[in-house]
């Protein structure tokens, strides 16, 4: 599934012929104006074409549009400030260079605008390059989470900038910094842990190293590419049930309601955000979640007096993907309530003729004041004035090498390595690399898409061999050099049998099972029990061997009280990413067992939320066992 969206009509098509002060064709403003000059400071630049721009200009600035939706020529007439592909909108061939090829040529749309003003390019970059065929995956926020360490995540950062770059996508819609309450929520892998200092310190780092990231080559470049703390505020801290969207079916918690106090909002939520700023943020998307029945994108108190004045954030909020429309249900009244209350860009993201002409409107009648329209827009440019945009529109091609380069990968695995949480061990681990015999059973055990999840390639993720990497039952081949190992996805070994016909019991049964890829509402799941399936395959497998070890993939904690008893040893890997071989790493000895757990783990559904419930959880957070 993806999400990109229709082409507008043409009828409602608004500035062909009003871009133009003149009315005219295009004709570039030479490149003596002040604003092109590098070496004046951001603030003189920005201050000097601001003062070109027309009203028009303006709008189209504070404007963002799925490329599926996009009529390249528009870019240039009405001066689009941003494209973005939704989770899965890739070009026609999904590869590096094709990436780069299409960012560039909507850039070249942007240039030839009258003034000039290059457009951003955004994408999920949640977990490395996610969309691009080839890129690294690297684990979910959750198993960073999981590793506790801000140098691993501002160095993923970096890398992920690094891939980015190379295609020309100059701005990632990442880090979440929701500290998520509730595990049902769809969206848990994507927070750090379920708390507030944890996720400030680690959501932090990766601000702080997409922002660097490849620096070191372009010095005179302050934000190499952009990065979006988001959901705010109170995405994480949602009830359930209190979901309104409905998209394929009703989400449960996603996009809900958080009723909370104010206090609590403050001492939960709130602070990654100070932290965010702390280390540079310049942009924040708002949430399309609600306050106290209030949503977000309508909050002036929050987007405006909060985030903007208390906090002084300098930088643009975003909305996110259709978060204007439900405002209200006439149009004009949401963009003028979205753009008042503090939004600055607007993630249309389909219909943006209709945007455009509906924001001029109430401009002219005064309905949304123009210096709010001059500020949103200083906010804007002065970011893509620090991304270097003007200077560095294109994609910096010779980082194309980079794009799941071995340097990369071996990030991702030590990454993986150290967000695996042991949760128990009864003499089974480390395994021996010539261990006679091992079965190793369960479809996550072989799946690349299952073991990245969401955000990967497809909006919703995928199973199966949906980008190169290495599964865990390959890494376990490479690793183990001394063992016979038999891998059925059932657990059916019904053909090993011993010289006299025998089944074989093999010395270690590895299972690994989990969650099937999902991403946003379509993962808020009211129950979290382990799969009847993957009862079943264990059960198998348990069957035939002497000691067992379960290895989990999820978003989350999963439900397995009961069956765990049955279990030798448990291991949590949550969502790995493209390098499995960082899970044999561990296994067999050759790294120990480091990661701590993000979340409690509920003993059953009826502690979850253990946030509301206060429950005594099975492993409580920041569990995990070294050996
Ligand atoms: C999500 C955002 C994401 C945006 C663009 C929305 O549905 O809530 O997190 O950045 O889509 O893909």
């Amino acid at each position: 599934m993806q999400k990109r969206g229709p082409l507008p009509r043409a009828e409602t098509h608004p500035c062909a012929r009003q871009a133009s002060p003149s009315g005219g064709t295009h004709t570039s403003v030479g490149g003596s104006a002040p604003y092109r000059n590098p070496h004046l400071a951001v603030e003189e630049r920005v201050a000097d074409l601001l003062a070109r721009m027309t009203l028009e200009e303006k709008i189209g600035q504070m404007t963002l549009v799925e490329k599926g939706s996009i009529r390249p020529e528009d870019i240039a007439t009405c001066c689009i400030g941003a494209l973005l592909s939704g989770g899965g909108s890739a070009p026609p061939v999904n590869s590096p260079a094709a990436w780069a090829d299409m960012v560039d040529g909507f850039q070249e749309y942007a240039l030839r605008s009258r003034l000039g003003i290059p457009l951003l390019y955004g994408v999920d970059a949640v977990h490395g390059h996610g969309n691009v065929y080839g890129a690294t995956i690297f684990p979910h926020n959750i198993g960073l989470g999981a590793a506790r360490d801000p140098d691993l995540v501002e160095r993923i950062g970096r890398a992920t900038a690094e891939e980015m770059a190379a295609t020309g996508t100059y701005w990632n819609y990442a880090p979440v910094v929701a500290v998520p309450q509730d595990i049902r929520w769809g969206r848990t892998y994507e927070g750090f842990g379920e708390e507030t200092e944890l996720v400030s310190t680690l959501g932090s780092a990766c601000i702080r190293g997409l922002h660097d990231g490849g620096r070191a080559r372009r010095p005179e470049v302050p934000i190499a590419v952009l990065a979006t703390a988001k959901h705010y505020l109170g995405d994480g801290g949602t009830a359930w049930d209190s979901s309104r969207t409905f998209n394929i079916r009703r989400y449960r918690i996603d996009q809900g309601d958080a009723r909370v106090d104010e206090a609590t909002l403050r001492a939960v939520h709130l602070p990654p955000y100070v932290a965010a700023l702390r280390a540079g943020a310049r942009c924040i998307m708002a949430s399309l979640s609600s306050w106290q029945g209030t949503k977000m994108h309508a909050h002036r108190y929050l987007l405006t007096d909060v985030l903007k004045h208390e906090l002084g954030f300098q930088g643009f909020v975003v909305s996110d993907w259709e978060g204007v429309q439900p405002l209200s249900e006439d149009y004009y009244t949401a963009v003028v309530t979205a753009i008042r209350a503090g939004i600055d860009m607007v993630m249309v993201p389909y219909d943006y003729p209709t945007f455009i002409a509906t924001l001029k409107r109430a401009a002219e009648r005064g309905d949304v004041p123009l210096e709010r329209i001059d500020d949103a827009v200083r906010r804007i440019l002065i970011a893509k004035f620090l991304v270097g945009l003007f200077e560095r529109p294109y994609a910096e091609r010779s980082l194309l090498p980079t794009v799941g380069s071995p340097e990369h990968r071996e990030l991702a695995r030590e990454a993986v390595r150290r967000s695996l949480v042991l949760l128990k061990n009864e003499g089974v681990l480390p395994l021996a690399k010539d261990t006679p015999l091992i079965f190793v059973a369960g479809q996550a055990a072989d799946d690349i898409g299952m073991q990245c999840g969401g955000w990967t390639i497809e909006w919703q993720g995928k199973n199966g061999n949906i980008t190169p990497g290495t599964s865990i039952l390959e890494g376990i081949r490479r690793t183990a050099v001394g063992a016979t190992i038999q891998y059925d996805r059932m657990g059916r070994f019904d053909t090993a049998l011993d010289p006299g016909g025998r089944p074989l019991l093999a010395d270690v049964g590895i299972g690994v099972v989990g969650e099937m890829p999902y991403a946003e509402g379509l993962g808020d799941r009211e129950d979290l029990s382990l799969s009847r399936e993957d009862l079943a395959v264990l059960e198998r497998l348990r069957q035939r061997c002497r000691r067992m070890l379960v290895i989990l993939l999820s978003g989350r904690p999963l439900i397995m009280t009961e069956a765990m008893a049955h279990w030798d040893a448990f291991v949590a890997a949550w969502l790995p990413g493209s390098e499995g071989q960082g899970i044999a790493d561990v296994l067999f000895g050759d790294f120990p067992f480091s990661g701590k757990l993000p979340y409690a783990w509920p003993r059953s559904m009826d502690q979850v939320p253990l946030a509301v419930t206060g429950g005594t959880p099975l492993f409580p957070f920041g569990y995990g066992l070294e050996r």
